[in-house]
Order: C-alpha cells, then structure tokens, then sequence
C-alpha cells in the first residue's frame, strides 16, 4: 500500500521562512495578491494592488479512505471500481492491438504534472507529478462500495455496461462479484419511467423520509467500521434525475427542507436526501449529475454543519472540449456567434435521458458553459449579447457507451469573414467520466485537511483556523456546472479552473502561483 509513504517521504520540500514541517503538518504564510478596482469620477478605473496575508494548514496524515457511489451497478460505477482494482493489482491484459496495462488517464491528479519551479543548474523546468503536490490519497487504496436500485453485483453489472475488455473483466471479475451495491431509495417520479424494470433493490418507502436520511447515514456508518475507514466521500453517479421545482417554505431553507423530508414532500428528490444524510454525517458529497440536488435549503445545511459539499455534472467529452474551446476563441479575439452541440449515446444513461425531464436538466447544466466567457470580452460582445447555443441528445442503442457528440461553433472573423469549426468526438463515456470520479474524490478529501486563518493586521486577534467554504468550488475543472458558493462567480474556462486547483495547492506549501511569464529566459 502506498498509504502513508508521501507523508513520510514528499518528494520536494520548500525551503523557506514561510513554511514549516512537522511530522504532523505543514504549515505556510502566503501573501495573496489581488488587484482592486475603483471606478474613478470621470469614468476611467483606478487599479490597486492589493495584499492579504493568510496562514494555512495542510494535515499530513493521508486518511484511509473509502468512496461510497450512488449507482455502483451504473457504467461509471463498475468501470471506475474495475479500473481502481486493475491498478491496484498492477494488471496487463490483451487486446486486439496488443497487450494494456492499468493506469490513471484521464485524471489531472495522476496522470497530470505541474511545473514546480526551474532546475537551479540547467535553468530547465522541473515539473512533478500533480498528486505529488500535497500528501494525498492514491487512488489505489481506496475502499469501494455503494448504494444501486439494481441488485447485480459489479462483474454483472460490468457486464451489462459492455465497457471494458473480456480479458480484463476476466482478471478482476472474482473481486468485483464480491462486491454488491447497498439497496437505495427510490422515486420513481425523478428518473425516467424507462428505468423502472432495473429497481430490484430497495429501501421501502418512494418518497423522502426522515428513516431514509438515518438508513443512509447508518449505512455510511456501517460501511466505515467495516473497512476501518477514517473517511468516506459519497459520489452520486446515479442517474440524472429530473429537477426539483423550488417552493418556499420546502426547500428554500435548511430548517424547511428537513420539514419537508419529515412531511414526505413529493419534490424532495434521492439525490437531495443522500445529500442531507452526508451533510448530517459531515461526510463529504459530490452530484455527478444535472439535477438540482443542491436545492438553497441543502446549501444552507451544509454551511451550518461545515459539511463539504460539490457539483454539478462530471465534465467529461463535450463541456470539457467546449470550456477549452471557446476560451481559446474568444480570448483570441474571435467573435464566437453560435454552438450547435449534437449528442448521440446508447448506454443507460441515454435511455434514461431520452425521456424529455431528464433531458431538460442536462440541457440546463449543458448550456451555461460558455457565459462567463462571453461576459468577460465586452470588446466583442455588448451587455447581454452571447452566443446561439443548442444542444440536442438522442438515444441511439448501437453505439452503446461510445458516445458521440458532433459540435459546429461558429465565428465572425476580421472583416465579416466567418470561421466555421465542426469537431466530431467519440468519447467512451465511463472511461473519461471514471478517472473524475476519482479526482473528485480525492481533491475533495484533501480540502478536508487544509485550514486557513488571516494573519498580519487582517487578523485582529482571531487565531482559530477555519476550513474552505462547504461548496468545494475548487472542483470546478470536474464539473459541468460547477456549484459556487451563494453569490460567488461561476467560472467555467478549463484554464481558469486548473490553475485555480494548482495555484491553491501550491499557496498551502507557501509557493507562489505557477507563472509562464519565464523572465529568465526573456530578459538581456
Ligand atoms: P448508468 O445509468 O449506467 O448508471 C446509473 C446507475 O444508477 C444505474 O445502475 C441505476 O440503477 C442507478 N440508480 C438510479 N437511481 C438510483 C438511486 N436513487 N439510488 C441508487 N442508484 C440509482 O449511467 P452512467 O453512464 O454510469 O452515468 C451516471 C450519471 O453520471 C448519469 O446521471 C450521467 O448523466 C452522469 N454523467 C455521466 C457522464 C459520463 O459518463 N461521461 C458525464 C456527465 C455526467
């Protein structure tokens, strides 16, 4: 097990009067600089920068961790289960174009680097592996399981998703048989009509109770003294469920939205209630999906109970193309007038998305990718002005997990000339969603392990450290809309969001934000 070694031995340490080691922690001073605006009487700007001195504390000890997924017998719960104990154990497999063997693609955590600073001798780069950056989990040893309304265990379900290779599944199907998803709760008027014959494994009751809340957090109990965990990060990977209407008095506040679990309100939604019971738990909790789990009163209960909470909607194929995409566009000027987004898939997940509530959550979640970006360039766009932007699903069950998504953005270039861009992108689905479903888990247990607190004159006296915020914003570069907290701004550019994870990261072990400015080599 790799449990404990990067805690033992970091492989780069910082040398400075800014930061300390202690067997337990580090411990860094960071000045973080801003610039503040002020708009002067005649119009123009004034711009000040600006410094705010921060302590931070990183607690070295890395957890053993388990990660509970909400549709364990889904595709992107077998295949992520199956990829998790193939890397574990190391294996190799044969495939029609030669040997694979495990690995981590597709997470920014392990399989990304980050440049840490430049070679003191050769003046080169020197970059590290993005997992190497703080102590944190390996995604190895993570202990699986999970709640399904499908009763197969894991190798029938890996079956049923026809992701992954016969001669893989061969190799970990003894292990993955061993593992069954926990019965789940389900109501049948938040997913499709179409999902109804695979609910075979269920907790009484089809609309939200107070015994559903207490099942859930006793089964994250459970779960915990059975593999002798510290800590569990709860996923849901379920399917997408249609909105929940917001009401006042329902699910506005914390206090209503227990009420109305209490009362079995019909527009309490599973994933609202697996949410609750992990806030009520402090266990930290992800939606993978579109729906609007995080109703305000959900928000609001897990800022009362410093509960770490995330989402929406894994970023995986089209978003993620998108959000790199129109950030290169239009931050190079061009005039980006419409997208038109087709999607065709054949797995699960599009049958159940072919019926038209659930579509619309993930149209929802799918449209407001770009507006951040449009908003920001008001050299090509006036106040209120975007992009047409469409975006279409089709079920379609040959292609199965292979999902398609056709996209045609569409410019104004110099002089009225236009530039018409068509990408075709086959994406395997679970295979892209599985590694962020585990870079999710592991950023968020490390958020659990960072504090901050104000120092220098901002502090005034107060020396209790005190967490990040309960809506875990730093996930964005995961999500497809990604939940800030109240009255926060979305940022949705993927280069945004991966600097903000890097630059976060290396504040806590005192390093200053990753610069290409690369005066070193610029300058006579
Ligand atoms: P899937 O349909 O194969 O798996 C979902 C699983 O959830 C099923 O096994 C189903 O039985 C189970 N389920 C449904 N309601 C449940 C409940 N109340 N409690 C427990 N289990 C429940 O779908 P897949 O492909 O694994 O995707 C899962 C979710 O992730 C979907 O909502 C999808 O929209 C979302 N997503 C997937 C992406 C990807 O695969 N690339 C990207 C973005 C989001």
């Amino acid at each position: 097990s790799s449990n404990g070694s990067a805690a033992a031995r970091p492989l780069f340490t910082v040398s400075s009067p800014n930061v300390a080691y202690t067997d337990a922690e580090i411990r860094s001073k960071y000045t973080y600089r801003t610039t503040l605006v002020d708009r002067a009487e005649d119009g123009k700007y004034v711009a000040v920068p600006k410094e705010t001195l921060y302590d931070f504390k990183v607690d070295r000890k890395i957890p053993k961790l388990g990660v509970m997924l909400v549709g364990l017998g889904g595709n992107n719960g077998s295949t992520v289960t199956a990829g998790i104990i193939a890397n574990r154990r190391g294996l190799k497999w044969d495939t029609r174009e030669g040997p694979r063997a495990a690995n981590y693609y597709g997470s920014v955590i392990m399989g990304s680097t980050m440049k840490l600073g430049t070679d003191a001798k050769s003046g080169k780069d020197v970059n590290i592996p993005f997992h190497d950056v703080l102590p944190m989990v390996h995604p190895n040893d993570l202990v699986i399981g999970g709640w399904d309304i499908s009763k197969l265990d894991l190798a029938a379900a890996m079956d049923r998703a026809q992701v992954l290779e016969p001669t893989l599944k061969a190799l970990v199907r003894k292990e993955m048989a061993a593992i069954a998803p926990l019965p789940s709760i389900y109501y049948p008027d938040f997913i499709a009509a179409n999902q109804e014959d695979r609910a075979d494994n269920l907790i009484p009751g089809s609309k939200a109770s107070m015994e559903h809340v207490e099942r859930i957090r006793k089964d994250i109990r459970d779960f915990k003294a059975a593999n002798g965990l510290d800590k569990v990060v709860v996923q849901w990977t379920a399917n997408t469920e249609r909105f929940s209407d917001l009401l006042e008095g329902v699910n506005d506040t914390a206090e209503n939205l227990l009420k109305a679990i209490e009362a079995g309100h019909e527009e309490v939604s599973p994933s609202t209630v697996f949410a609750v019971a992990c806030i009520l738990e402090k266990t930290p909790f992800i939606n993978g999906s579109p729906q609007n789990t995080f109703v305000p009163g959900a928000i609001q209960l897990a800022e009362q109970h410093h509960a770490f909470i995330g989402g929406d909607d894994f970023k995986s194929g089209q978003t993620k193309m998108k959000s790199a995409l129109v950030d290169f566009l239009i931050n190079a000027g061009i005039k980006l007038t419409s997208i038109a987004s087709y999607n065709h898939l054949g797995n699960n997940d599009g049958k159940n998305l072919s019926s038209q509530k659930q579509f619309r959550s993930k149209e929802i979640s799918k449209s407001n990718v770009v507006d951040d970006m449009v908003e920001a360039n008001n050299v090509l766009y006036a106040p209120g002005e975007h992009p047409d932007h469409t975006v279409v699903i089709k079920y379609m069950p040959a292609v199965g997990d292979n999902k398609r998504a056709l996209d045609e953005y569409y410019a104004e270039i110099f002089m009225g000339g236009h530039q018409t861009i068509s990408i075709f992108n086959v994406c395997e689905d679970s295979l892209l969603a599985s590694p962020l479903i585990i870079d999710l888990v592991i950023l968020a247990e490390m958020m659990t392990r960072i504090q901050w607190k104000a120092s220098g004159p901002a502090a005034q006296g107060d020396t209790d450290y005190k967490g990040f915020h309960s809506v875990l914003s730093i996930l964005s570069y995961m999500l497809k809309a990604p939940l800030t907290p109240p009255g926060t701004p979305v940022i949705n550019s993927l280069a945004k969001q991966r600097a903000a994870m890097t630059n976060i990261f290396r504040a806590c072990v005192g390093l200053e934000p990753e610069s290409d400015m690369t005066l070193e080599h610029k300058l006579f």
